[in-house]
């Protein structure tokens, strides 16, 4: 008998139902693969929305938490630990930025960069206080918190979740002018992903990013790129930034920043801006421990080395040419970059939801988003082969 069906049971009793998981419960993994409890196999195309750019379990960084384990896990940072000095030192060199400041989720990191650039806007700026204001974009994703949500433009995201934070500009994503005439003198900050994930993997039109970087510096306003799924390889480059030839004032990280082993986020910026925090205005318990640091070190490391970027880009090619063969036969478009991708599924066929379905049914692990749309973000150490295997099950789902 399967133990699948009671697992999922179990599973969903006793939690609040903010999710609707695939049903497939999950027992161990390694690099690319995924092991249900009843034994069976999947290629995991999901990545833990790119949390797990380096595969699970990758041996160096499961070697770095082992050895961190055992010797030192939390300090908070009332004292200073022994891992804190490398964590911050490369990963500001890998960010070309002087500083950094650690916290744990994606979520924090934009907290935090908002904050910063608020404090920045009244005292570097001069903003008039209580009046700074930040541009965003329609179609965002930055986090589940209060804050964040308020200036989110999906309303499964915000509705029921006001009062609303105040102190953001919303304009369409892509859209310079738009994004141009919002700025005004007490606008403190840009922040956009430079690539939508949760949109569905939208990229910005050619020169959209340089533009904001330009606007950014002429008017004054820090440019802060929302890199926590975009970024550390996910796009053929350090940084989907990088792509365009273009340098962010701060640096949002998170997600494969820890890993895949435990939650580390960051921002990165230059003194002038992250300078402006001084002791009591922003921290956080867990933010910069032992073990977190340990294993993003290593995380820094393996992205010094540029072997996954490589992969992401030469690889992303085999993946892009694949799903566009699949153009006109079940899917209406395709977008991305690197090993990242959304397709559109012509929704005359079926939902994203139900191709998701089919493809776990054919042993291939991905997630729908908004209706009719499925991303693919595996992890960077997949195969040529495992990529053909996975465009041939969805050719498989779609062919019906
Ligand atoms: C671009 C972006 N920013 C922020 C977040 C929030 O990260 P977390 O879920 O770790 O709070 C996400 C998560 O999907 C994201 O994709």
């Amino acid at each position: 008998m399967l133990r699948t069906p009671s697992a999922v049971r179990d599973a969903e009793r006793h939690t609040a139902h903010n999710y609707h998981p695939l049903p497939v419960v999950i027992s161990s993994a390694e690099g690319a693969w995924l092991t249900d409890v009843d034994g069976r196999r999947y290629l995991d195309c999901l990545a833990g929305y790119s949390a797990l750019n380096f595969g699970h379990r990758h041996p160096k960084l499961i070697e770095a938490a082992h050895a961190q384990l055992d010797r030192l896990t939390l300090t908070s940072r009332a004292f200073i630990h022994d891992q804190f000095a490398d964590f911050c030192r490369e990963l500001a060199a890998l960010c070309g930025k002087d500083l950094v400041l650690p916290m744990n989720t994606g979520a924090e990191a934009v907290e935090t960069g908002i904050k910063v650039a608020r404090k920045w806007g009244y005292q570097v700026k001069g903003v008039t206080p209580g009046q700074a204001n930040i541009v965003v974009a329609e179609g965002n994703f930055h986090g589940r918190t209060t804050t964040i949500v308020s200036f989110s433009t999906d309303e499964d995201a915000r509705a029921d979740f006001g009062p609303y934070t105040p102190g953001f500009t919303v304009v369409p994503y892509g859209d310079l002018a738009a994004l141009t005439a919002a700025i005004d003198e007490n606008t403190v900050a840009v922040l956009l992903e430079p690539i939508q994930g949760e949109q569905g993997v939208v990229v910005p039109p050619e020169g959209y990013l340089p533009g904001v970087r330009e606007v950014c510096t002429e008017r004054n306003v820090l440019f802060i790129a929302d890199e926590i799924q975009s970024g550390l390889g996910r796009t053929g480059a350090t940084f989907a930034c990088e792509q365009e030839g273009v340098v962010p004032d701060m640096y949002l990280l998170g997600k494969a920043l820890g890993g895949g082993i435990v939650p580390v986020s960051a921002v990165a910026a230059n003194a002038d801006v992250l300078g402006v925090l001084k002791p009591g205005q922003h921290g956080s318990t867990f933010g910069g421990n032992p073990l977190a640091c340990a294993v993003a070190t290593e995380v820094v490391r393996l992205l010094a080395t540029g072997e996954f970027q490589r992969r992401s880009a030469e690889l992303g090619e085999r993946l892009h040419a694949g799903l566009r063969g699949l153009v006109g036969k079940g899917l209406v478009a395709v977008r991305g970059r690197g090993l990242w991708a959304g397709l559109d599924i012509d929704p005359a066929l079926m939902t994203g939801r139900e191709a998701c379905e089919r493809l776990m049914e054919r042993g291939v692990l991905a997630k729908d988003t908004h209706g009719s749309t499925i991303r693919l973000a595996p992890p960077l150490v997949i195969t040529e082969e495992e990529i053909d295997h996975a465009v041939a099950q969805l050719a498989a789902v779609l062919a019906g």
